[in-house]
């Protein structure tokens, strides 16, 4: 996968950097690149890599997090429908950027600390669900291991762990109603009957999900109200009551724009974030948001929320910070990545390159960025070492990059035939559903 996404990397970040179409001995200055880092590290480049970390809710941090007022009550409905034994699958749903996500978590590690589950297991389904990944990262977190089991019986194996007695609460984030259709028999999921201690708690944007999955239960989730956006607002530009009377009208009035929905506000507000001498910069922002926008091509219930996210994009400033961002968006929809991961390829396309540069150089320069990124909510922090864009961002992410840069969308076989008839061989490249 590390080569794959390089060779495709490499190329999408090019174009972005130069803006030009070749760069004909490039391949041969990367080699030179590539070997000199080899010098400097003193150790095989396959090496760099860090082992995959394992899920479990745990990990997932909650020091951001704010029970809203208005979310007790489906918080308690969801606790308690996880409780009742009666239930073995319960839905969570809400549109993008709602909050199910961290809901889901917050829910599971208090199940967790109760001791009504032994372990609470996360696993990321997304549109395309990867069975291996998704059995790898159950077993993963309740320290099942494969040993010689060949993967056509995975299956059976993770099955009789999920159903051994143990209470195992496993949350299946992120579920398509359309696409390929998610097979609990082939991961080793139970199906309704004989699923003894294990529940599983599921989210996603479509109801009909819950349908096709015959859900016992569905807890939809709404957008926040306006009061609790001003104060998730003011948690995330880290300003309180005693900022003048003017910043805080113009706060309240920017925290409307974005439409009670926290993936917005979390990334406009923490864009304004140590900007509380510098009133212009709010009233830049203000004003973008209330700029009508037209955009071609795009869904008309996420226009409002690409907006607030291409305004904290470019509330970024920095060139460097904002083409990393662009290059997060290529990898797959809720890949997770490590530093170490994301620095080779930036050295491998060339971005953060300094003419007389060490890896370390290169690394601290990707830290520096990517911490920029996190501090923005454009980039979530996994843990203390991985990364990743959550499914919205991303997508923005992608239209943001078709808008800026020329791209060529390799899933596309129209666009992917004209770029080769008239040899452009830098693309950006962008990974469809
Ligand atoms: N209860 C909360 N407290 C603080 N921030 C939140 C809360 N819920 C959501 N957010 C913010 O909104 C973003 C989107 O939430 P997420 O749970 O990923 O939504 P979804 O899964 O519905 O797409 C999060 O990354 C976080 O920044
Ligand atoms: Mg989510």
């Amino acid at each position: 996968m590390a080569s794959f996404l390089c060779d495709l990397v490499k190329p999408y970040v090019e174009k972005l950097i130069n803006g030009a179409i070749a760069e004909a001995h490039h391949g041969k200055k990367l080699a030179n690149k590539v070997k000199r880092i080899k010098e400097l590290k003193g150790e095989k480049f396959e090496n760099i890599e860090l082992p995959r970390h394992l899920p479990g809710v745990e990990r997932s941090s909650s020091e951001n997090y704010i029970s809203f007022k208005s979310r007790e009550a489906k918080y308690r409905e969801l606790l308690d429908a996880l409780k009742d034994d009666n239930n073995y699958i319960i839905g969570l749903q809400g549109m993008g950027g709602t909050g199910k996500t961290t809901l889901a978590k917050e829910v599971g590690k208090e199940l967790k600390q109760a001791g009504q589950f032994a372990h609470v297991v996360d696993t990321t389904v997304s549109f395309t669900p990867d069975i291996k990944k998704i059995q790898d990262d159950i077993a993963g977190s309740l320290g099942l291991k494969w040993d010689d089991c060949n993967e056509s019986d995975r299956h059976k194996k993770l099955w009789s762990r999920l159903t051994n007695g143990d209470k195992i609460l496993v949350i299946l984030d992120d579920v398509w109603d359309r696409g390929p259709h998610l097979d609990f028999e082939a991961i080793g999921i139970p199906k309704r009957d004989n699923h003894k201690g294990c529940r599983v708690l599921v989210t996603s944007r479509s109801k009909r999900t819950f349908d096709i999955m015959c859900c016992h239960k569905t807890i939809e989730l709404d957008l926040i109200s306006e009061e609790e956006a001003w104060t998730m607002f003011e948690m995330y530009a880290g300003i309180s009551n005693s900022e003048s009377k003017k910043l805080i009208n113009k706060g309240r009035k920017i925290a409307k724009e974005c439409k009670q929905l926290p993936v917005a506000i979390s990334a406009i507000a923490s864009s304004l974030k140590g900007q509380q001498n510098r009133e212009h910069e709010w009233d830049v922002t203000l004003k973008s948001l209330k700029q009508p926008v037209s955009m071609h091509g795009v869904d008309d219930d996420v226009v409002g929320v690409y907006n607030c996210l291409k305004i904290s994009y470019d509330n970024l400033k920095e060139e460097n910070v904002m083409r990393l961002f662009l290059l997060c968006s290529v990898f797959r929809e809720d890949e997770e990545y490590s530093v170490e991961y994301l620095t080779r390829l930036c050295i491998g396309v060339g971005l953060f390159r300094d003419d007389d540069y060490t890896y370390n150089d290169a690394r601290n320069k990707v830290v520096v960025a990517k911490n920029k990124l996190v501090d923005s909510c454009l980039l979530l922090k996994v843990d203390a070492k991985r990364l990743k864009m959550h499914d919205l961002v991303r997508d923005a992410a992608q239209w943001i990059a078709d808008k800026e840069i020329q791209c060529v969308k390799l899933f596309d076989t129209k666009q992917k035939s004209l770029a080769i008839t008239n040899n452009l061989y830098h693309y950006q490249i962008q990974f469809d559903h």
